[in-house]
């Protein structure tokens, strides 16, 4: 009897779930969901949701610990003093250049380095970046689920700093399994479940799991909702050929009134089609290998840079020394650092001429203007996109070289457009 209540309660709960959707869009009729002859996942009561990492200490020993180890910087050592790093370093003082690039939106005034999981949640409240809703909250904690389905469709209009009172969870055990560590992934970001059905094929699950959060995505300008931009496709070009038929930008830069997208942390789509991936690695092998401590073997949950464990993460195919191995991804880093560097100049030349062009009224011709403020929106947008991943070109060196080639050249075409007018 307990069972079978138990069981209505879940079939509850999953229309709950399925519900808002249909009601946001007013008199639309409610959309059936997909594949209904396939509930993967049971979804646990709001009551019954375990939702701290802690709860699952025990049972769990070594990979509770590992898993606390995305904390590591307590002791202020930073971990990393290469191109990653768990310290908040201000890429503002490191790049002084995107305080042109960004202008006119928050991250030109406040713009930190990504840390562990363990600082997700105080990290999005500490930021004074403005939040639109509590939709920012959609990566940042274990709540989530209940309170999408505690609100449905009004959560992500709800205010953020109240409603970020009422999480007590940062990223946890939660997000990735639910209430089943052993039964593999279960997805629990709701924009991710909608996400992955625009998608031909379902991703492996160690990288599924971290595709709930490393992806490009924005806000809804009417529902607040999270939503990825993958209906043509994954691609740098595909994401902006859905961003130009719907018309979005994130925001009009000041200066040259370019209608401008600011990308957020696309690791999915760029790792997707890479060398590792069509050899079907997952985010999971090389972040979260298996180790060895202690002489007992378990699988790590330390969310960090597979430069601290080449030995586990990849060796095993690529042989030969460690030292040998992170040479060479560095040397791939490098050459993409230097590579966004040398754009991201041309884009503050760019800005800084067209905005002279502009204010001077030395260019008055709409139609050039159109065509610069363009060129402008392509260049930034594939410069922004090997920027902010966080791998600095590694997931996907191909794609990082030929993105930035790309936005060189329609740098190069606006700057000379410019010079015709100086
Ligand atoms: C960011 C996502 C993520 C989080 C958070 C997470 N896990 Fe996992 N977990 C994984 C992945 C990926 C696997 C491998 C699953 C697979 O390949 O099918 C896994 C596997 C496991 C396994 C099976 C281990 C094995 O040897 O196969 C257990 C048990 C587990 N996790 C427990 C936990 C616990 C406990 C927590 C919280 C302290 C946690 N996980 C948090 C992603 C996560
Ligand atoms: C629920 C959302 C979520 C999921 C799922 C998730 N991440 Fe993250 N991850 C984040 C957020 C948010 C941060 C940044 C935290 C901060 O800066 O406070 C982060 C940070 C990281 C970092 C540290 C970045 C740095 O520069 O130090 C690594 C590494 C990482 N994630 C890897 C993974 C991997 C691998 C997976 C899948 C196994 C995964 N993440 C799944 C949200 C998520
Ligand atoms: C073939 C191994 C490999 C795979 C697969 C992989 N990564 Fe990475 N990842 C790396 C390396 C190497 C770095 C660079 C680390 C550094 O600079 O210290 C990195 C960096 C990162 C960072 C920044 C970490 C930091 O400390 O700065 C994040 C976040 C991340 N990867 C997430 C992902 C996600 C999400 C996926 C899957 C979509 C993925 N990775 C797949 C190897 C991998
Ligand atoms: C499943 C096997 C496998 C694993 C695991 C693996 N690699 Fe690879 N990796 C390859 C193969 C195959 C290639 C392509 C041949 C080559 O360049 O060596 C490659 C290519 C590379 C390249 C050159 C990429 C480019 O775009 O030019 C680097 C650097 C690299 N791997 C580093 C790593 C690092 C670091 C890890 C662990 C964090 C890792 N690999 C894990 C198989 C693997």
């Amino acid at each position: 009897m307990r069972k079978n209540y138990k069981n209505l309660m879940i079939l509850v709960l999953i229309i709950t779930l399925l519900v808002p959707i249909g009601c946001a869009r007013d008199e639309e009729p409610v959309p059936q969901p997909q594949q209904p002859e396939e509930p993967r996942v049971e979804l646990p009561a709001v009551e019954d949701m375990i939702l701290s990492a802690e709860s699952w200490q025990e049972e769990y020993p070594m990979i509770y610990e590992s898993f606390i180890r995305t904390a590591r910087m307590q002791d202020n050592k930073v971990e990393d003093t290469g191109l990653g790093g768990l310290m908040p370093i201000s890429y503002l003082d490191k790049y002084p250049e995107i305080k042109v690039l960004y202008e006119g939106i928050g991250f030109s005034k406040e713009y930190y380095i990504a840390r562990g999981h363990y600082y997700s949640l105080e990290d999005v409240i500490n930021t004074s970046r403005p939040k639109p809703g509590a939709s920012c909250l959609g990566c940042k904690t274990a709540d989530f689920e209940k309170l999408w389905v505690e609100n449905g469709q009004d959560l992500f209009r709800l205010d953020f700093y109240e409603t970020s009172q009422k999480v007590e969870n940062a990223i946890s055990c939660y997000n990735c399994h639910r209430n089943e560590p052993e039964g593999g992934i279960q997805i629990t970001a709701p924009h991710f479940a909608e996400g992955v059905r625009k998608l031909d094929q379902e991703p492996k699950p160690g990288t599924m799991a971290c595709a709930q959060c490393h992806v490009e995505y924005y806000f809804d300008g009417n529902t607040g909702e999270i939503v990825l931009p993958w209906d043509n496709g994954l691609g740098v070009d595909e994401i902006e050929s859905y961003f130009d038929e719907i018309d979005f930008a994130d925001w009009i830069h000041p200066r040259t009134g370019t209608p401008l997208i600011k990308v957020q942390h696309p690791e999915f789509e760029t790792y997707t089609g890479s060398v590792h991936d069509r050899m079907g690695v997952s985010c999971a092998d090389c972040h979260m290998p298996r180790v060895v401590e202690e002489g007992e073997e378990y699988l790590s949950h330390w969310a960090k840079s597979p430069l601290k464990t080449v030995t586990e993460s990849c060796l095993d195919c690529h042989g030969g020394e460690p030292q040998a191995l992170i040479d060479r991804t560095q040397a791939i880093q490098q050459e993409v650092k230097d590579m966004t560097g040398e754009v991201g100049m041309m884009l503050v030349d760019l800005i800084e001429g067209f905005a002279e062009l502009l204010d001077q009224r030395k260019l008055e011709d709409e139609e050039v203007i159109r065509e610069l403020r363009s060129l402008h929106r392509k260049a930034q947008y594939r410069w922004d996109f090997i920027f902010v991943e966080n791998s600095t070109g590694f997931h996907n060196a191909a794609k990082a070289r030929e993105t930035l080639n790309r936005a060189k050249e329609y740098a190069q075409q606006a700057l000379d457009i410019i010079a015709e007018y100086q």
